[in-house]
């Protein structure tokens, strides 16, 4: 008996049988970045990717729905920043604004927001600091707790908690359901490393901190336990999906932390491994249909049930 794989390999039909990992648009979820500018600005380092006036953004999204996507994350570059970044909590802020408004010209459309502190402090961290600079933990839950209130008020389907502040996903539970928003679900990123490959974003969100890094809350690039651990406390704390971010660089973590919690897994392939990709193809050192599709299906492969991903609109 000769074991020869190819021979499954040879006919197409054949190949679409055996096929072990399917990769569809209904796994994908586009970013979006809102902005009060009066123009739609293309974002330098993230060519094809734009800052979004407002107050066209369903423009924008016409475009998207109409392109098969049902799922959007928002993230909100606001007019003002301060201290403790009071945009995330005002009603009128931009991610308010922005829900509200996308809301009513496409009520099925599934909104995830981004909840962090980042883009609207003025120091650029991802809390509220102490006097030292640090973090101030019990002082950032607080204003955490005010935010996704406010963002479920505006019509949020999901909140994505992204400031690896520990038991955020435990308040912000409490929160939402002492505020009637039980059904609002938490995607959580639990396992978010700190990576160069959030550069792009940063400058898409002007969100670079003004001192020192974020190496006191974000994952060593190389633990993997400690990845783990994470995934775990936050599902334990009611997390309704766990995601890994970057993607391309942490298959084995995505991998992993599928094996050991109950929800399901989400990916981010960030801005960087967008950039990296859209500056070869522009090259033309690769082929940057097929480069998309293959980099979305091996992520796949790894254990994510779906990817959020700025190459959703062109996948
Ligand atoms: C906010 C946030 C960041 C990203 C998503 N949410 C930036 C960061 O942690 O510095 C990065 C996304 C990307 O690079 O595409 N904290």
């Amino acid at each position: 008996m000769s074991k020869l794989p190819t021979r499954l390999r040879r006919n197409p039909i054949l190949r679409e049988l055996v096929q072990e990992t399917q990769l569809s648009i209904n796994d994908l979820v586009q970013p979006i970045f809102v902005t009060y500018s009066d123009k739609k600005t293309e974002i330098l380092s993230m060519p094809g990717q734009y800052h979004v006036p407002l107050n066209i953004v369903e423009k924008e999204i016409e475009q998207l729905v109409n392109s098969g996507i049902n799922a959007i994350i928002l993230f909100g570059i606001p007019e003002k920043k301060d201290e403790v970044g009071l945009d995330t909590i005002n009603d009128n802020g931009i991610i308010q604004r922005a829900v509200r408004r996308i809301k009513q010209y496409f009520p099925d459309l599934l909104i995830i927001t981004d909840v962090c502190f980042c883009q609207y402090t003025s120091h650029g961290h991802c809390g509220i600091l102490d006097e030292r600079g640090l973090i101030n933990r019990k002082k950032s839950l607080e204003y955490l707790q005010k935010q996704v209130v406010s963002h479920a008020q505006a019509g949020a389907d999901v909140v994505a908690p992204s400031c690896m502040i520990d038991e955020m996903v435990k308040y912000i539970r409490e929160a939402l359901d002492n505020n009637e928003y039980e059904d609002i679900g938490i995607l959580s990123y639990a396992v978010k490393y700190a990576s160069t490959f959030y550069g792009p974003f940063r400058d898409a969100a002007y969100s670079t901190p003004k001192h020192g890094d974020r190496q006191s809350y974000q994952l060593y690039p190389g633990n993997i336990q400690e990845a783990l651990k994470e995934a775990k406390i936050d599902e334990n704390e009611g997390a309704d999906i766990i995601m890994v971010k970057p993607a391309l660089p942490y298959l084995d973590v995505i991998h992993q932390v599928k094996s050991i919690v109950q929800c399901p897994v989400a990916a981010y392939q960030v801005s960087g491994e967008y950039a990296m990709i859209k500056a070869a193809s522009e090259k033309g050192w690769i082929d940057e249909g097929k480069c998309i599709l293959e980099t979305l299906t091996g992520i796949k492969r790894a254990g994510a049930n779906f990817i959020i991903t700025y190459f959703a609109m062109n996948a």
